[in-house]
């Protein structure tokens, strides 16, 4: 069971705005999240203790939405509440992401949500970026856009082919054969090469350093940033990579670089590929890891490197809850 929420306001306490007000949240409810009747299991309204005029579940029921339980209850008075409010909170049976719908003066209360909000995390391999991106998308009910993951898909096309990812000539000629899409099932991102789902293969070890190396190639960034812009153009999402907030979305409200010591970024990626049962050496994993560094800072196309903007976050010596914790605090000061 999944809750969809919602909010509105009146600017007067009469039936006629209250029967709108709640039909235009719940219409909007419906169509953003795609409802069908028979997904829905109930309507709980809660209103602010100065609406008197009209019953919002009543309101609801005359609007056709009467096809699920439907009640509604005061809510206590809060100083410095918002007034004239009613919220919405829809349980329906439906996958996540949903859409939470904040109108009129209620959009005050979530900004987060009624607004788009891009967040762009880059910084080098196993700073954490990944954890914190998927755990800022769930919080904030957002889209985690993993770009890294498209690069990778890149480089296990090079490597299927045999096409050496460093001959800029040969990946230029690959380019028109390179089919990289992203697909989003319950949420999760899977990376789709050639119509084949390799969001696991991506992950192996040997394609780090193809990904890595055939990113430096400007014709392959062109191709992966515009796709990456235009799904960030259409929805609030949390994208990580290199080169987000200086190059993918520089106008991004909301920008991090989260970096760590090298030794302690290869011992997370070192766990992380233990824990799939992939051997790996610490030693060459840290090698292999200031190698990454180097080529994906030093590339000219794109490098990695902190937009001015940006916040920097050391992670070395702080547990992902205290990290996730920092950013969501300098998120909440610009909303
Ligand atoms: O974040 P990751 O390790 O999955 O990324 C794989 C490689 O892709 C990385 O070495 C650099 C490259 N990359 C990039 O150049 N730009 C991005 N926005 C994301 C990743």
């Amino acid at each position: 069971m999944t809750i969809i929420r919602g909010a509105t306001t009146i600017e007067m306490d009469c039936k006629e705005e209250i029967s709108s007000a709640v039909k235009e949240l719940l219409d909007e409810v419906f169509e953003a999240n795609s409802l069908k009747k028979e997904e829905v299991r109930g309507f709980v309204f809660s209103l602010t203790s100065d609406i008197h005029s009209y019953h919002p579940a009543k309101a609801a029921r005359e609007s056709g939405y009467d096809f699920a339980p439907l009640f509604a209850a005061v809510e206590p008075d809060i100083e410095g509440g918002l007034r004239k409010c009613i919220r919405l909170m829809l349980f329906a049976e439906v996958g996540n992401p949903v859409n939470h719908i904040y109108q009129r003066g209620a959009k005050i209360l979530r900004k987060d949500i009624s607004e788009i909000m891009n967040i762009a995390l880059d910084g080098p391999a196993g700073s954490g970026k990944s954890t914190i991106a998927k755990i800022l998308a769930k919080d904030y009910n957002i889209l985690y856009l993993d770009t890294g993951a498209m690069y990778r898909a890149c480089g296990l096309k090079a490597l299927r082919l045999g096409v050496d990812y460093k001959n800029g000539e040969a990946i230029a000629k690959m380019l028109p054969l390179l089919d990289v899409k992203v697909e989003y099932k319950g949420g999760k991102q899977h990376t789709i090469l050639d119509g084949e789902d390799v969001s696991s293969a991506i992950r192996e070890n040997a394609v780090s350093m193809a990904a890595s190396g055939i990113s430096a190639h400007a014709c392959v960034r062109e191709k992966m940033v515009e796709m990456q812009r235009e799904i960030a153009k259409g929805m609030s999402c949390v994208l990580d990579g290199r080169d987000i907030g200086s190059v993918v979305l520089p106008q991004a409200k909301y920008k991090f670089f989260v970096t760590a010591d090298s030794k302690v970024r290869a011992k997370r990626r070192f766990d992380e590929l233990s824990s799939r049962g992939e051997m790996v050496d610490f030693e060459q994993l840290h090698e292999e890891i200031i190698m990454r560094d180097k080529q994906d800072s030093e590339r000219a196309s794109s490098p990695l490197i902190c937009a001015e903007d940006a916040v920097v976050i050391d992670t070395s010596n702080k547990t992902i809850e205290e990290v996730v914790a920092e950013i969501k605090s300098c998120i909440q000061s610009k909303i």
